[in-house]
């Protein structure tokens, strides 16, 4: 991997062979253009170029359309090495979400940072499903297990001002990025650090109306993990199989949930069957899937019902 100042240089002089001579400005500088070039000549997917180059100018990332307007402007040099800094870093495989600290989730955006998951747009469907389940239940007690940067606690809170939403994460790290986006955001999710849902049972003495998680389902020594390294393994990793942690919620949830409450569940492509076979042989009742947004069924549920 070239340094920073390299890929500067190189930007700079038009080599990788992309032609960046018919970019040069008046001044013999970079022009916007001339780095996405160099970016792409590193490997970066050209989106992503973008956007990372519109951060170091200081500009919001919807705003692709003005960088194409743009091409010929000088690239200021103080943005030219925050650009390099950051495709190196990109370059290396951190998440685009992690390099902008900022990730839009269902409409929100949060503040993420490594200590969090990145929020996913399948999570969305998570979310959807709940807020469908709760359609017709007044000011509903809602539970978020393994909360990370809050976002579907803070999703749902959103969407259901008159909901009594609280959070959970075993990770203090993660609760303090959570914590200060529904600060920053004014949303009155409560949240508390705990192993599952031990030490839940006096929180909600009526039990929750819903409980959605997106825990860890990914399998230890699952070759995609590779991929995902810079995001925390405690946010992913779940036992041999990868349903540790899914096990244990389906065990624990019914002595939490009032009656007629759900549990929905997000989990892995080729989990769909395994987690409704467990709601099933547990008790729930309705069990059911739905699609992620690439039509495969990444989040399964169902309800409990219990004479009390
Ligand atoms: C896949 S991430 C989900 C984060 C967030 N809900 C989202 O959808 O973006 C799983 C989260 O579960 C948390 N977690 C892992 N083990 C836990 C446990 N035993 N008890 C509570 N939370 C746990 C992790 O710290 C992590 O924040």
């Amino acid at each position: 991997m070239a340094d920073s100042a390299d890929f500067q240089a190189q930007s700079a002089s038009g080599a990788h062979g992309t032609g960046a001579s018919s970019y040069e400005n008046n001044s013999n500088g970079v022009m916007l253009a001339q780095a996405l070039r160099g970016a792409a000549s590193r490997g970066l997917d050209r989106l992503d170029a973008q956007i990372l180059l519109l951060h170091a100018l200081g500009r919001p990332a919807h705003e692709r359309a003005w960088l194409l307007a743009h091409d010929t402007d000088p690239l200021p040099e103080g943005a030219a090495a925050t650009f390099a800094a950051l495709c190196q870093r990109r370059a290396a495989g951190e998440p685009v979400a992690y390099l902008l600290g900022e990730k839009e989730f269902h409409g929100l955006p949060l503040t993420v940072d490594a200590r969090v998951l990145v929020p996913r747009p399948d999570t969305e469907t998570l979310v959807d499903w709940a807020l469908q389940c709760l359609k017709d239940v007044a000011a509903p007690a809602v539970l978020d297990l393994g909360t990370g940067s809050g976002a579907i606690a803070l999703a749902l809170q959103q969407a259901r001002p008159d909901a009594q939403v609280d959070a959970v994460d075993a990770s203090a790290d993660a609760l303090a990025v959570a914590r200060a986006n529904a600060e920053r955001l004014g949303l009155p999710v409560r949240f508390r650090q705990a192993d599952w849902l031990d030490g839940a049972g006096t929180a909600r003495p009526d039990g929750y109306a819903l409980i959605a998680t997106n825990p860890p389902y990914i399998a230890e020594g699952d070759p995609h993990l590779a991929a995902l390294r810079h995001e925390p393994a405690g946010a992913l990793v779940s036992g041999p199989d990868g349903l540790r942690d899914i096990r244990r919620i389906v065990a624990d949830a019914p002595a939490h949930l009032a009656h007629g409450g759900w549990l929905l569940l997000e989990h892995g492509h080729d989990q769909a069957s395994a987690v409704r076979a467990l709601l099933a042989d547990r008790g729930f009742t309705e069990v059911q899937s739905r699609d992620d947004l690439a039509g495969i069924a990444r989040c399964s549920g169902g309800v409990w019902r219990t004479v009390k």
